[in-house]
């Protein structure tokens, strides 16, 4: 009940009485008034004037379901909204709600994750109320070898959203690092259940270093914030996101990958450099050349052999 009148308080222009509320909701005026007083204290900023009633005047910082819905201009992405305060990892969540049949665009999202992990093992900071945690569970028609298109497609689509929100101009460093000023400012994780030739879900798991403090964070690592000088609204930047995701996952759909690696390629710091990439096979040198028509890294190295890596850390040598 709570979320619809937050949800009427934010289309209202101006005040709006007790009274419309209590008529809409079907609800008594002093019910109205306890539930207005429980959204006080979960951090709304609610004035309520004698004769002429209440008016939202701010909204917590935190990712609920009800403000993040609120302007989505979705159709699949986000439109299921599962928000927790404080989670292992959202992408175990995830892939709990995947396997019991959680419908395509379902999203997880918490203000702190206390195992949130990265790649190859690694961790993800995620410090509350700070960054932007989140998975999706997307159901595409696709092969597993498909799934390495769209942690790129993932990729475009994270800095397109960080641009048009910020006017920052991130780039991607394969596979799908975000970065900024050779820091990095977000990450994807990319898990899935499939069959041998069917996925049944992907799960892209997502953290943005949106209003973290550096340090809170890696030392390669930096954040929206500072780098802008001031912080990012969380739910703006979450709502571009999907936006964006929703938009290249539809092209995808319709038109397959070529559009996504065109876009990824004018992104990409990568192409064209000599770089040294690490994987659990070990570490190859050479000139990253192209993407493979599955997104994978084609290598030259020097005595002229093309290698393909599906994984991988790079770094500039
Ligand atoms: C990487 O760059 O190594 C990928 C980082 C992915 C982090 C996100 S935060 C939300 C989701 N939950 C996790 O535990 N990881 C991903």
């Amino acid at each position: 009940m709570e979320d619809k009148i937050v949800q009427f308080l934010k289309s209202a222009d101006g005040y709006l009485s007790g009274e419309e509320i209590s008529r809409d909701l079907k609800m008594s005026r002093a019910a109205v008034w306890k539930h207005i007083e429980e959204l006080r204290k979960d951090g709304y900023e609610i004035v309520a004037v004698p004769h002429q009633g209440y008016q939202l005047l701010s909204s917590p910082d935190k990712l609920l379901p009800v403000l993040v819905q609120s302007g989505l201009q979705t159709k699949i992405l986000g439109k299921e909204i599962i928000y927790q305060e404080s989670v292992e990892s959202t992408m175990d969540i995830a892939f709990r709600l995947g396997m019991e049949g959680a419908k395509e665009g379902t999203l997880i999202c918490a203000e702190t994750q206390t195992k949130g992990r990265g790649r190859m093992g690694r961790s993800w900071s995620s410090p509350k109320e700070k960054g932007i945690y989140f998975s999706l569970i997307l159901r595409p028609k696709a092969s597993p070898t498909d799934t390495a298109k769209l942690t790129l497609l993932t990729a475009v689509a994270l800095c397109e959203a960080v641009t048009k929100e910020t006017g920052l101009k991130p780039v991607i460093k394969w596979p799908n690092d975000v970065l900024i000023n050779n820091r990095k400012l977000a990450g994807i994780l990319t898990e899935l259940s499939a069959e041998m030739d069917r996925v049944r879900f992907v799960i892209i798991g997502i953290g943005v270093n949106a209003n973290t403090p550096l340090n809170l964070l890696p030392a390669n690592a930096t954040s929206i914030k500072n780098e802008l000088g001031q912080p990012v609204s969380r739910i703006k930047l979450l709502q571009e996101i999907l936006g964006s995701l929703e938009n290249w996952y539809e092209i995808f759909k319709v038109e397959g990958f070529n559009p996504v690696v065109k876009k990824w390629k004018q992104l990409s710091v990568t192409l064209g450099k000599r770089v040294r990439v690490v994987d659990s096979g070990g570490t190859i040198e050479g000139v990253a050349m192209d993407l493979d028509q599955y997104g994978g890294l084609i290598i030259r190295d020097d005595s002229g052999m093309k290698i393909i890596k599906m994984a991988g850390d790079v770094v500039q040598v």
